[in-house]
């Protein structure tokens, strides 16, 4: 039904495309032959917890190949996968002891070869995740440059010595909480490791780990992967001679001991740029390979990283509606300030979900992640979805004996865990809801029985048919998916935007409140895609009730 009136629209929406030029807030400067990340929607697999084949509870690549023919179902273009590298899992893969193998976990590279060889024929891209600020310790060139302060790979690594007092070098804090250096006592230095010890920070600065890198890059790009989502991208230089960071004023100690002070000398750095504008350069080299940006920084400064002069990554990752107060105006704000600052030719890009934050539905509830998704799928920009939001997944307790993530293990009590967003997917309702045939990893989701795909697939009003009923608009029509954006004036608590394009414009209405609220409709206004049941339009909106609609000539 739903997406039978999507279908409609295709016929429509497609037929002219012509190159066109406009400026300002919200427009595109180039209509057509647009790349194809910018019509793209991103789907983040987390590979240990999407599907495993072998029964060890632990997701793999032979799994992810399994359920490609749900992404293409459920309607996304890209997937992401988190990292799937040889590692000791101390961060669960973001500590990589080998940038071009695959961890026997989850495969091997023949496997990898496999599943992307798989999804090309589907037609869908992938991107690997890129980890440059840190290896794991127990990488070969770790250990090098770890063995003695002659080693070769010495000054692959960030050395210092000792403050006078043997404290460590500077006051920067780790990120799981703790120093950021780590005694190293055979050769009497101390490491920086901006997170876990078990993950030192490069020294970007060394041309040789500039080049070891290239050549990582180079592995995979010539391997066919899409591209890369770059990890801690703000990171990967720090300020020479290592000062001081400024003590936070703000600083609570719930907040986490990362909060201690400012990062100001430890990360986002000018030369990041020139980094940045290396691997854009070498992405663009291959053809249209996408780079997106882990940066999580404010607006104004997140904009330096589309490149200063240089191109630099195509996205850099937009977080700002997972902390943003879920409130209509302050949304508006958000949205038209991000509009505004965007640099000539940047491309939008929205998010709302990650392994690294408490899904969407845990913090706004069922109905108003339903809006959440409306919001994501239709705002100017690259989304990336994060997977299991699709079927509205809530917050999972997870038992104190079950607890996995080092931040939380580090820092207990202060709700900075992430196992909770990292919870297996649930298939079917039979054992293990069949992510597994053994118990996994993490716990399911409480309500794994009822709430999983199979469940969802057969029930037209389920979040799952919700997002394929807004993927499958996105994908028919260009007014979403290269469209101009606009704000419209709306009721209180109500958000509402147009998307033009040529002589398609589409109206979205998300009314953020649980009361009802009212609507001014332009004339001829035909209902496409509703969170809530399918109606003929009026002047309201119900409680917690989205809207995108068809405006008429
Ligand atoms: C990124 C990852 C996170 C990881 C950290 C260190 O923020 O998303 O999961 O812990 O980098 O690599
Ligand atoms: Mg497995």
């Amino acid at each position: 039904m739903l997406p039978a009136i999507a279908h409609r629209l295709v016929s429509k929406g497609r037929k002219s495309l012509a190159r066109e030029s406009s400026d300002g807030m919200g427009t595109n400067r180039k209509a057509d032959n647009v790349p194809w990340w910018e019509r793209s929607v991103i789907y983040q697999v987390y590979p240990r917890s999407f599907q495993d084949s072998d029964g060890d509870g632990v997701g793999d690549l032979a799994g992810i190949e399994r359920r490609l023919d749900y992404l293409v179902t459920l309607g996304v273009d890209a997937i992401w996968l988190s990292p799937i590298f040889p590692s000791p899992m101390a961060d669960f893969g973001y500590d990589v002891a080998d940038y071009c193998g695959v961890d026997p976990l989850f495969g091997d590279l023949a496997g990898f070869d496999h599943l992307l060889a798989a999804a090309h024929a589907r037609g869908l891209k992938l991107l690997l995740d890129f980890v440059p600020n840190h290896s794991s310790d127990r990488h070969p060139w770790f250990v090098e440059s770890r063995s003695s302060r002659a080693s070769p790979k010495r000054d692959w690594y960030i050395w210092r010595d000792p403050a006078p007092n043997g404290g460590p070098p500077n006051n920067w804090t780790s990120d799981m909480g703790g120093p950021a250096w780590e005694y190293d006592p055979a050769p009497g230095q101390y490491y920086l490791h901006a997170f876990l010890k078990e993950q030192p920070d490069l020294n970007w600065r060394n041309p040789e780990v500039r080049a070891a890198m290239t050549d990582v890059l180079r592995f995979w790009l010539d391997r066919g992967v899409d591209g890369f989502r770059i990890d801690v991208l703000w990171h990967i230089v720090k300020a020479e001679g290592l000062p001081d960071n400024p003590p936070n004023p703000d600083y609570r100690a719930e907040l986490g001991e990362k909060h201690k002070v400012l990062q100001l000398n430890s990360a986002n750095q000018p030369e990041v740029h020139e980094m940045a504008a290396a691997f854009r350069a070498l992405a663009d080299s291959y053809g249209e390979r996408l780079l997106v940006g882990e940066i999580v920084l404010p607006v104004e400064t997140l904009m330096d990283y589309y490149g200063r002069g240089a191109p630099g990554v195509h996205l850099p990752s937009n977080f700002q509606l997972i902390e943003a107060p879920w409130d209509a105006a302050a949304l508006a704000a958000l949205i038209a300030a991000y509009e505004a600052a965007l640099p000539p030719g940047g491309w939008p890009n929205w998010v709302i979900g990650s392994h690294d934050y408490p899904r969407i539905a845990a913090r706004l509830g069922e109905a108003q992640a339903r809006i959440a998704a409306m919001l994501l799928l239709t705002l100017r920009g690259t989304p990336t979805l994060y997977q299991g939001d699709e079927l509205g997944i809530g917050d999972v307790t997870i038992p104190p004996d079950r607890v996995r993530d080092p931040q939380d293990l580090r820092q207990p009590g202060l709700g900075l865990g992430r196992d909770r967003s990292r919870t297996p997917m649930p298939w079917v309702s039979s054992a293990f809801a069949g992510f597994s045939t053994v118990e996994p990893w993490l716990p399911l989701n409480e309500d794994w029985r009822a709430r999983n795909v199979a469940a969802q697939e057969g029930d037209p009003r389920s979040m799952l048919a919700l997002y394929r009923s807004l993927l499958a608009l996105r994908r028919s029509s260009e007014a979403l998916a290269i469209g101009d954006f606009a704000l419209v004036p709306a009721d209180r608590d109500v958000l509402a935007y147009e998307r033009r394009h040529r002589e398609e414009r589409l109206l979205v209405a998300l009314n953020l409140s649980s009361e009802r609220r009212t609507l001014r409709l332009p004339t001829g206004a035909e209902l496409l895609v509703s969170t809530r049941d399918m109606r003929p339009p009026d002047g309201s909106l119900a409680p917690d009730e989205g809207l995108v609609l068809r405006v008429l000539p």
